[in-house]
């Protein structure tokens, strides 16, 4: 029988030269991440950049998250200041991206910024893309590897069912650890959270030792669209299901077993309530439910970021 799964590859020393030569043409591939998987390119090309809009779909006006391996090549592209080396010590390499000032001298095609003159910068904890980083000369812009506004992709069966054959090399990394997208922190005035994540504004309030802005930023952030993140059915939050077509998203040991029960997480615990969120969903719409009912879940930590991705899956 034939593999159709072929564009799917474990990870070994030949395909990372495969790989690497391949971002080095400009071309993309579906490549693991700590939080999910990303569709990656040369963020100094303009030819991958523009491919990666286009294979997702992707408004032109919703600009890419950038990917380092560390800070060599990072002063180049933008301007870096006191807070991003405080939280950068703290969380980096990990689930935390930071939007600053775009240096004049970078190299970083102007579409993946959507001509903004801001940058957004992560540096990724994952074995495959660090060693990936470590042969490329430019950073990997890398937008979450699904198409515009629906679900992210946790493994690269995920990333399959988006793009099927259309990417050459998707790497099969296994289970995204975090399951859920990094937080995203506008560092270019007073410190404030555009995107939470599973690094919590609590965290980050203790690392940088003041509170966060809650005015409005005059930088959107694009992403953060109202719809987005759409499971493919409707999906009502706050109240219980009426039959057994419809699913019932919950969290936390009071709820008893229930066939079409998905519990986030019986322990009660959030981050893995969020690492579980995108893969139940997913779950639940291709065992062929008709509507996701989702149980109230607490909205301290990475709560706050599971209920933003559930408001905005719900519209
Ligand atoms: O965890 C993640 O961040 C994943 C993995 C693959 O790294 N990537 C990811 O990328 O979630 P994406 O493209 O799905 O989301 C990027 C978010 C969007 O909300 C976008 O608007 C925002 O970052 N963003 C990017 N550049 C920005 C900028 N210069 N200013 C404000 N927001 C920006
Ligand atoms: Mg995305």
């Amino acid at each position: 029988m034939k593999n159709i799964y072929s564009n799917i590859y474990s990870f070994n020393k030949k395909l990372l030269k495969k790989t690497v030569e391949s971002l080095k043409q400009g071309k993309i591939a579906g490549l693991p991440t700590e939080t999910v998987y990303g569709l990656a390119g040369n963020a100094y090309s303009n030819k991958a950049v523009k491919n990666i809009f286009e294979i997702k779909k992707r408004p032109k006006k919703n600009p890419l998250i950038i990917h380092y391996l560390d800070l060599k090549y990072v002063k180049q592209d933008v301007v870096l200041n006191d807070s991003f080396f405080k939280l950068y010590k703290a969380f980096c390499p990990g689930p935390l991206t930071f939007v600053l000032k775009k240096n004049k001298k970078t190299k970083i095609v102007p579409l993946a910024t959507s001509n903004l003159k801001t940058v957004a910068i992560r540096f990724p904890n994952h074995k495959i893309i660090q060693s990936i980083l470590k042969f490329t000369n430019f950073p990997l812009a890398m937008p979450s590897a699904n198409l515009s506004s629906k679900l992210s992709p946790v493994n690269a069966y995920d990333v399959f069912d988006d793009f099927k054959k259309k990417l050459r090399i998707i790497i099969n990394g296994g289970n995204s650890k975090f399951g859920i997208e990094s937080t995203v922190i506008d560092l270019t005035t007073e410190p404030k959270i555009l995107r939470p994540g599973v690094i919590s504004s609590e965290e980050i309030k203790s690392i940088l030792k003041k509170n966060l802005s809650k005015k409005k930023s005059n930088i959107k952030s694009p992403g953060m669209m109202k719809k987005h993140y759409s499971p493919g059915i409707p999906l009502i939050l706050g109240s219980k299901p009426k039959n057994r077509d419809h699913a019932y998203i919950v969290f936390g040991k009071k709820y008893k077993k229930n066939l079409n029960y998905f519990n986030l997480s019986k322990k009660g615990d959030l981050k893995e309530a969020a690492a579980n969120l995108y893969k139940t969903l997913r779950k639940i719409k291709k065992s062929g439910y008709k509507k996701i009912f989702v149980a109230k879940i607490p909205n301290f930590g990475a709560g706050i970021a599971i209920n933003d991705r559930l408001k905005r899956a719900s519209k």
